[in-house]
């Protein structure tokens, strides 16, 4: 992207590159409501409870670059600031995740930069969610420009848990009481307990479906042979 930018004054860089980043979460929006609704006609079912996305703020940009130890400059920001443009997908389980995860990765145009998995591996303060850095070209007038976006996929009770943090983690500046820190911690773990509790309950109720169907349909092919005999016997004339 840097190249695609060279040209340009800073504050009319400054404008293109948000231009990008926008452009980039447009595109990644559309591919993942395409999914989830290919995935609805299909399978009757919606892995995607609800998309977000945001640009993150010039302010939190500059924040993330010092706090790095890198000058504020259009170049570093590129180089160094993965989630200025960050798309979170919420979905009901935790299987949706990795399905999720994998139909991004068969997106042949996207390109897969990095993967964190903190379910696998959840992080010290107890937070879980699937992180993917993917870049998408843009297609300009006069040239292609991969563009990074982050992408968080995570059920609704991680993202319950997540926001509530993220407050606590602000009010404290970081520094939260070790009391809270141990609460949130309980906390994540109820939280898994939870999704994997509902997981499980929500796989039990498609089996039951599943058997009630094959019952059915076997009363139906049942039936159906029966007044196949009564017709093959009222041809005969039995
Ligand atoms: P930053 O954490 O953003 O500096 O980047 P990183 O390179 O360490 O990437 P990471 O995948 O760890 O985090 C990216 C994003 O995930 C963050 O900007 C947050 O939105 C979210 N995140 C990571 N860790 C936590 C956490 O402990 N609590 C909460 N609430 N969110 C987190
Ligand atoms: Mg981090």
């Amino acid at each position: 992207m840097t190249e695609a930018i060279k040209n340009y004054e800073d504050v009319d860089s400054w404008k293109t590159v948000i231009f990008l980043y926008n452009s980039a979460l447009k595109e990644v929006g559309t591919k993942l409501e395409i999914l989830n609704d290919e995935f609805q006609h299909v399978h009757r079912y919606n892995p995607i409870e609800h998309i977000k996305t945001r640009i993150k703020t010039p302010e939190s940009i500059v924040k993330k670059l010092k706090r790095q130890g890198h000058e504020t400059s259009i170049e570093n920001m590129l180089k160094y600031v993965n989630d200025i443009a960050g798309v979170r997908l919420i979905c009901s389980f935790t299987s949706d995740i990795y399905r999720l995860g994998e139909m991004i990765g068969n997106q042949s145009d996207l390109k897969i930069l990095e993967i964190k998995d903190y379910i696998k591996n959840p992080k010290e303060s107890g937070y879980k969610s699937y992180h993917m850095l993917v870049s998408v070209p843009i297609f300009l007038s006069d040239s292609v420009v991969d563009t990074k976006v982050e992408i968080q996929i995570r059920t609704i009770a991680m993202d319950f848990w997540a926001s509530l943090e993220h407050k606590i983690y602000y009010k404290f500046e970081g520094d939260a009481p070790d009391y809270i820190s141990q609460d949130l911690r309980e906390c994540a773990r109820m939280v898994s307990e939870l999704d994997d509790k509902m997981l499980s309950l929500n796989d039990a109720i498609k089996a039951h479906l599943e058997q009630q169907e094959r019952d059915e349909r076997g009363m139906d092919s049942s039936e159906d042979s029966r007044k196949n005999e009564n017709i093959m016997g009222y041809i005969l004339g039995n």
